[in-house]
């Protein structure tokens, strides 16, 4: 199975893909994940991607195409994918559908996990990471056993460098800009669907599953 999953930033794309990925069996790929790696390694890419990043911009297509493109053409994407946050902009996406004729497959579905944008500061800026294992977790909503402690290998929880409130609202604005010529997109050539994201986050994991299972 090949899916995106769509939503502004906080809306759940990160929680759900590892539930899907549990589910389903099929890498998780995120290009935000791929930026913050090569930003911790020090990579030529991490530097290009990080000034737009603290700022709540998009990293230039070029760049972002290159590295989706790279990674698709890995073995382990033969028996189906999950991008997150991938497609950002309409070129991306023409790129996207391009690189998929070439690989002699397609998109079965593009999940849009919908969550009114007024609740997503909130979420983001109550979110922690554990920089040992990429889980996430939320200081309300999602919190671990023990205050700012991973629960699966007891690593210190930190906050992202954009999940700061300065940084969130451009995020946002600029995400809102992005998204909806995308929907439109993907809408027009029947992959879309869309689930609720406002409820508890295994509520938004029955309803996904039952849309992509139909
Ligand atoms: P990226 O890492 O993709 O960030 P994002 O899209 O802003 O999304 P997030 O990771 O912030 O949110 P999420 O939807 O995964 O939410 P999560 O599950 O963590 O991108 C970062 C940056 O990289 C971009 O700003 C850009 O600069 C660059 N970039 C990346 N891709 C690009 C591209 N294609 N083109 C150009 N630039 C690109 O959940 C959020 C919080 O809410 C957590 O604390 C979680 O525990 C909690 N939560 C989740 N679900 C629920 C629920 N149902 N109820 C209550 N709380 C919940
Ligand atoms: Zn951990």
């Amino acid at each position: 199975m090949n899916l995106i999953l769509m939503g502004l930033p906080g809306a759940g794309k990160g929680t759900q893909a590892e539930k899907i990925k549990e589910a389903y069996h099929i890498p998780h790929i995120s290009t935000g994940d791929m930026f913050r790696s090569a930003i911790k390694e020090g990579t030529e890419l991490g530097k290009k991607a990080k000034s737009f990043m603290d700022q709540g911009e998009l990293v230039p297509d070029e760049v972002t195409i290159g590295i989706v493109k790279e990674r698709l053409a890995k073995d382990d994407c033969k028996k189906g994918f999950m991008l997150d946050g991938f497609p950002r902009t309409i070129p991306q996406a023409q790129s996207l559908q391009d690189l998929l004729a070439e690989l002699d497959t397609s998109i079965d579905y593009v999940v849009h996990v919908d969550v009114p944008s007024e609740n997503l500061v909130e979420r983001l800026t109550g979110r922690r990471i554990c920089p040992a294992c990429g889980t996430t977790y939320h200081v309300l909503y999602n919190p671990p056993k023990q205050e700012g402690i991973c629960d699966r290998d007891g690593s210190k929880l930190i906050q992202r460098d954009d999940d700061k409130a300065e940084t969130v609202k451009n995020r946002l604005k600029v995400n809102m800009e992005q998204m909806k010529p995308l929907l439109d997109f993907y809408q027009a050539k029947g992959y879309l669907v869309t689930v609720d994201g406002d409820q508890a986050i295994d509520a938004v994991f029955q309803e996904i599953r039952s849309q992509i299972e139909k």
